[in-house]
């Protein structure tokens, strides 16, 4: 099982907890189901960059980069060493930890 921290760039946003996640889901589909705004503009397929996140922690709990990946951070929105794209990051079979998550201001993005 794992723990997300999830922190927000957007003013007047409080931290948010998430305990006992099963592993297999991707932290884009962990922020929707618990009410986390995150823009996913091409429906979770790598194929845009409205859900990039930064993963401050736990990168080695996740699937790792690939090239197509980082292809689309860099048209991302202020991309920096810890970004990802919150529908990549999908948790391992069979490990737990905590992670920690910066969501970057929704309210400044805007489609791909
Ligand atoms: S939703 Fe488009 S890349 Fe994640």
């Amino acid at each position: 099982m794992y723990t997300i921290n999830f922190k927000f760039e957007q003013k007047g946003l409080e931290p948010v907890t998430i305990d006992n996640v099963e592993a297999g889901q991707s932290i884009l589909e962990i922020a929707l189901d618990n009410n986390i705004e995150l823009h996913h503009n091409c429906g979770m397929v790598c194929a845009c960059s409205t859900c990039h996140i930064y993963l401050e922690k736990g990168e080695d709990l996740v699937a790792e980069l690939s090239d197509k990946e980082e292809d689309f951070i860099d048209r991302a929105r202020n991309p920096r060493l810890s970004s990802r794209l919150g529908c990549q990051c999908v948790l391992e079979d069979g490990g737990s930890g905590t992670l920690e998550v910066t969501v970057p201001d929704q309210s400044l993005i805007h489609g791909e």
